[in-house]
Order: structure tokens, then sequence, then C-alpha cells
């Protein structure tokens, strides 16, 4: 009887140490990650895709401030003139299409001038595209390309690209996933896009190790930035609807389109997108990035803790958010 007390004291004091130990540890870490910067931020250039508005352009600014060389690619000429002239000198804005890869070297050339023997500290891969997003069965092969060109082939020309400019400053990778690149929440190729630049980060973290470059992974939560505006997914909802045969329409009921702006409506979207733009600095800076960051409370208590539970409550969670087919006897 006593030796079985004396053990179970034993046992309690260990649990209660290992316990303090690993949350003094995980302090250590992140203090350190968060202590130790790198140094010469003024002699650095970090290339930033989709600077048109939302977590590119706010960086670019963020960055600018900073005192690093901005260079920040635009889709559109007005998204650069509109950064320029928000900006300080330094930045410099250039025009890139991601899914043309002459756009892209010629890019590769301007930046190339610009950084000289220095070689590029940072690549942002930031570009993206949301719609077409919605029920599989309302999209054709072309709904699925058109997302997936932007953001997984775009992504990925873009960085083969610019990696002999990267190797040669042993500079910092930072790609936006999302945690719709943890979880699949909706069809099209939003999601199949996010997985892909996961998958790819992941190589590209373990591959470029060798050579100095650090890749990091940013996974925001749900953010108003153009990929989360309402008009236009639902005008590209309509779109898809307005397309599909008689019999698709008729399998989700009549009522079902004017339902259907449950997809987004029922997610609440943070408007501090400053929240995501602060982790892609901590990849650029830190002297000990991380390989994952998730931004938002949403991503971090919510989207990521249930991407790692059983499909079954994955399945039962996301079925609450979505809209259901009205008449499911019919189908
Ligand atoms: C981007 O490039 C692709 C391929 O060359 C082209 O089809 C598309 O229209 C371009 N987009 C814009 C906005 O210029």
């Amino acid at each position: 009887y006593r030796k079985n007390y004396v053990f179970q004291a034993i046992l309690s004091h260990l649990i209660l140490t290992s316990a303090l130990l690993l949350a003094a540890l995980t302090a250590i870490c992140w203090h350190i990650r968060d202590s130790y910067k790198v140094e010469g931020l003024r002699q650095k250039h970090v290339f930033i895709t989709g600077c048109d508005s939302g977590f590119g352009e706010l960086l670019a600014r963020q960055l600018d401030q900073k005192g690093f060389h901005v260079l920040a690619a635009c889709l559109t000429e007005k998204g650069a003139a509109d950064l320029a002239a928000k900006a300080s000198p330094r930045l410099k804005t250039l025009l890139l299409n991601v899914t043309d890869s002459e756009s892209i070297r010629r890019a590769v050339e301007v930046v190339s001038k610009e950084v000289g023997q220095r070689g590029l500290w940072g690549l942002v891969n930031n570009a993206g595209r949301s719609v077409p997003i919605g029920p599989t069965d309302w999209m054709q092969l072309d709904d699925f390309t058109a997302v997936l060109d932007v953001n997984l082939i775009g992504v990925i020309d873009v960085t083969l690209q610019f990696l002999p400019l990267l190797k040669k400053a042993q500079g910092r990778v930072v790609n936006v996933a999302s945690i719709l690149g943890r979880l699949s929440l909706i069809g099209g190729g939003y999601c199949l896009s996010k997985f892909g630049v996961e998958a790819f980060s992941d190589s590209l973290r373990r591959d470029m190790a060798h050579f100095g470059i650090k890749v990091s992974i940013i996974e925001p939560g749900f953010f108003k930035t153009a990929v989360t505006r309402l008009d236009l997914i639902e005008a590209d909802l309509k779109r898809l609807w307005t397309r599909l045969p008689q019999d698709i329409k008729a399998s989700y009921g009549t009522a079902y389109f004017g339902d259907s702006q449950g997809f987004s409506m029922g997610i609440l979207c943070s408007p501090d997108i400053s929240k995501v733009t602060r982790c892609m600095e901590h990849a650029l800076t830190a002297y000990f990035p991380r390989s994952r960051y998730s931004g938002g409370w949403d991503a971090k208590l919510f989207w990521i803790p249930l991407s790692y539970l059983p499909s079954f409550v994955s399945d039962f969670v996301i079925s609450v958010l979505l809209p259901l087919p009205k008449d499911e006897r019919s189908i």
C-alpha cells in the first residue's frame, strides 16, 4: 500500500516537472524567435507579388517603412500607381502577370539589375485569386485551371525563376497559402491550389535548406481582402448558376441560389490584415523564421485544430457552415 503511494507521488512529480520544462522550453523558443533579428535591412531587397491590394499592398508599405528596398509587383497600372503614391521613393513598382512566364522573366531582369551582386533577400509569393468557388458539380475544367494557374503554377514559375537570385543572398521565400491549404472547405480550384502551395513549399524548404534559403508558409484565416470580396464571389456564383443545366439546378432546388450566399456570409472576415503582414515580416526579418505561420485567431484556435480532427468531425462542422441542397430526394 505504502509502495503504491510512493509510486504515485513520484509519478505526479514527474508529470509536473515535465509540464513546467515544456512550458519553459516553449517560452525560450518564442523568445529566441522574436528577439534575434537579421541585420542590415537597408541593404536588403524584397520582391512581393500581388501588391495591388490586400496583404501585398500593406506588406509593401510596411517593409518600405522598415527601410527595406521593396520591389512591388502589381497586376494593374492603377495598383502600381496607387501604391507608389503612398510609399517612399525607395519603393519600386513593376507590372507582373504570374500566369505569363515571359512577364516573370522580364521581372527577373529588372530585379536582377536592381539587386546587383547582393542577390535577392526575400521573395513573397502573395498574388492569388479565389473565384470561381462553389459546389464541385457547378464547375467546368476551366474553372479549376483559372485558379490553379495563378495560385499554384504562378507560384512555382515565379519561385523557379527567382531562385538563382535568392541563392546569391541566401534569402527567404514566403509563400501565402491559407487555412484552406489544410482543410478543403469549398469546391473549385482554390483549396486545391493552396494544398499545392503547402506541398510545394515543404519540398522547397527541405531542398533549399542546404543552400541557406529559408522557406515559410503563411496560413491566414478569413480576412477582408479581394480574395473574400462578397460581391465578386456572389457575382461569380450567379454566373455558374445561370450556366447550369436544368437537371443540376433542379437537384439543388430553385431556392438554393439565394441561400448559397451563405458560402461567404456564414464566415466572419477580420478587417485587421496587419495580423497577416506581421507574420510575413517576421518570416523575412527573424533569424529563426517559422516554417508555418497561422494568421488570425480563427486560424489558430478553430481552423487549424479542426484540420487535425477526424474527417467525420470536420465534415459535420463544414456541413453546418455551408448551405445544403434543398431537395435532397430528387438528386
Ligand atoms: C496574363 O497572362 C495570360 C497568359 O499570357 C493572359 O491570358 C491573361 O490575359 C493575362 N492577364 C492580364 C490581366 O493581363
